[in-house]
């Protein structure tokens, strides 16, 4: 198996190895989890998808790592932490590091992501030493501005902006941010 970063109780979060671009398109690239994220991608699209992950793992010592039941090793998701790059973000925001997550639909509603994001957001203050993790998503999407509410991040509205690449609905993107001093593992 990969290299594995975190370990919870239900929870692997480890570096990416090979099939887990196969259980990407079936389990994350569908309808459901895309809901809020522009819709499904082609596979050149989610292929360059792994190569920027490894990059930033190689550049930034960090990125979305995948997500795997600890008991069986399934494949659930991802979860991580990257640098924010798109060019609609406010100044704050762009090269400033984002957590995120992204489960499989049949296992939704069971606090992994919550879990998951505990970790990543312990790592990200430990680990690569950063002082402020910010998250994006938009007013649509309730479960996953819930999971950045449970892991005491706060609202920022002065940093929402219109994100081109997303459909009306999921526009303007909403910031939450938390503060190293802030986060209680
Ligand atoms: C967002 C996501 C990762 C959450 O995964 P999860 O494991 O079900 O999340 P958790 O169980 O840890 O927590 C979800 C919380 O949101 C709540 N919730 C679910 N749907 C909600 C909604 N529509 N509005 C408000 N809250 C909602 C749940 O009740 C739960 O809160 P609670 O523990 O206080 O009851 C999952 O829904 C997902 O993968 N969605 C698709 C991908 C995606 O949109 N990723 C985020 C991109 S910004």
């Amino acid at each position: 198996m990969a290299e594995v970063i975190a370990t919870t109780d239900r929870l692997v979060l480890r570096r990416w190895e090979e099939g887990d671009v196969a259980a990407w398109l079936e389990h994350l690239n569908t309808p459901a989890v895309t809901e809020h994220l522009g819709g499904p991608r082609s596979l050149d699209e989610v292929t360059e998808k792994f190569a920027k992950m490894t990059r930033a793992w190689d550049e930034d010592g960090f990125s979305f790592l995948a997500m795997a039941l600890r008991s069986c090793g399934t494949f659930l998701g991802t979860c991580g932490i990257a640098r924010i790059a798109t060019d609609a973000a406010p100044e704050e925001l762009r090269g400033a590091v984002q957590i995120g997550w992204q489960l499989r639909a049949d296992q939704w509603g069971r606090g992994l992501a919550t879990e998951a994001a505990r970790a990543m957001a312990g790592i990200a203050f430990g680990l690569a030493g950063l002082d402020r993790l910010y998250s994006q998503t938009s007013l649509r999407n309730g479960a996953s501005w819930r999971v950045m509410e449970k892991l005491g991040m706060s609202r920022r509205p002065d940093l929402d902006y219109d994100d081109p690449h997303f459909p009306a609905e999921d526009n303007p993107t909403i910031i939450y941010a938390l503060a190293r001093e802030d986060w209680r593992p």
